[in-house]
C-alpha cells in the first residue's frame, strides 16, 4: 500500500469533492497520507482532517511564504498544536527565495525557530526549500539538523546537494516532477540517492505527474510516479511502494501505530 508523505487536502481546490475523493483512497491502494500545514489556518485544517480520517496524519508548521503571520504567541500555538496525537512532524518550514517577499532574514529567523520547536518536541521536520540551497544547507548544518531529522520535500536541487542532505540523515521527497519531460536533474538525483532515503509524495493539489501535468493532483496519481521510480532504479513497482512506505513509517515514527 502507498504512503503519500506530503499532501494538502485542506486546500480549497478539494472543497467540491474532498469527502468522495478521500473515501476512495483505500480502495485505490493509498494506505496513509500526511496532510501538511503551511500556515496557522491550514495547520488547523490538516489536524481536523487527521481527526476525521484514521489514515490521515498531520504536520504542523508555517511555510516560508507565510512567516509574516508569526510572532511569539503564534509559535506557542504551533507548539500546543504539535502535541496533538495525530501530529507527526513540524512542517512545512524552510526558505523560498523565488519571490522577493517575505524578507529572507525573516524567513531564516522562523525557519530556525521552527527547527528548534521540532527539536524540543522531538518531531521530524518537513523542509520546503526553493532557490535557496546554500542558505538552507548552511542553516541545517549550523543548527545540527542531523539531531532532528526529516525530509527535504519536493526536492529540486542537484545530486550533490541531495548527497549533503542524506549525509545529515535526511530523506529526499520526490513526486510528480520526476515524470516531467524536462526532469533530467531529478532523474539524476533519483539514480544517485539510495532507495532507503527516498520518500514518495504528491504535494497535491500541485505538481500532478505526466500525463496529468497542470491538472489538479491527488494521491490517486502516485502510481505514475512509482512507475517512473521503478524504471530509474531498475526495481519493481512493488519494491518502490514497500520501501518508500517503510521509509515514511520510520521517519514519521509510525512503526508502532
Ligand atoms: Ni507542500
Amino acid at each position: 500500500m502507498i504512503f503519500d508523505t506530503h499532501a494538502h487536502y485542506d486546500d480549497e481546490q478539494f472543497d467540491i469533492d474532498r469527502e468522495e475523493l478521500l473515501g476512495s483512497m483505500k480502495e485505490a491502494g493509498i494506505e496513509t497520507i500526511v496532510d501538511v500545514g503551511a500556515s496557522i489556518e491550514t495547520t488547523k485544517k490538516a489536524l481536523d482532517l487527521a481527526h476525521k480520517y484514521d489514515f490521515i496524519y498531520a504536520a504542523v508548521g508555517v511555510h516560508p511564504s507565510e512567516v509574516e503571520e508569526l510572532d511569539d504567541s503564534k509559535l506557542e500555538l504551533l507548539r500546543s498544536l504539535s502535541r496533538d496525537e495525530k501530529c507527526v512532524a513540524i512542517g512545512e518550514i524552510g526558505l523560498d527565495y523565488h519571490w522577493p517577499d517575505p524578507d529572507p532574514e525573516l524567513q531564516k529567523e522562523w525557519f530556525i525557530r521552527q527547527l528548534d520547536l521540532a527539536r524540543q518536541e522531538k518531531l521530524p521536520v518537513i523542509i520546503h526549500s526553493r532557490d535557496a540551497a546554500a542558505d538552507t544547507m548552511d542553516i541545517l548544518k549550523a543548527q545540527h539538523a542531523e539531531e532532528i531529522g526529516g525530509v527535504v520535500h519536493c526536492f529540486s536541487y542537484s545530486k550533490e546537494i541531495a548527497r549533503q542532505c542524506v549525509k545529515l540523515g535526511f530523506y529526499i521527497g520526490i513526486g510528480g516532477v520526476l515524470t516531467f519531460k524536462n526532469a533530467r536533474k531529478m532523474v539524476e538525483v533519483m539514480e544517485d540517492t539510495p532507495m532507503d532515503r527516498i520518500l514518495l509524495e504528491t504535494d497535491c493539489p500541485y505538481l500532478a505527474p505526466e500525463p496529468f501535468r497542470g491538472k489538479r493532483n491527488s494521491s490517486l496519481y502516485l502510481p505514475y510516479v512509482v512507475q517512473k521510480m521503478a524504471e530509474v532504479k531498475g526495481i519493481s513497482t512493488d519494491e518502490v511502494i514497500s520501501i518508500t512506505r517503510e521509509n515514511a513509517r520510520t521517519m514519521y515514527g509510525l512503526q508502532d501505530r
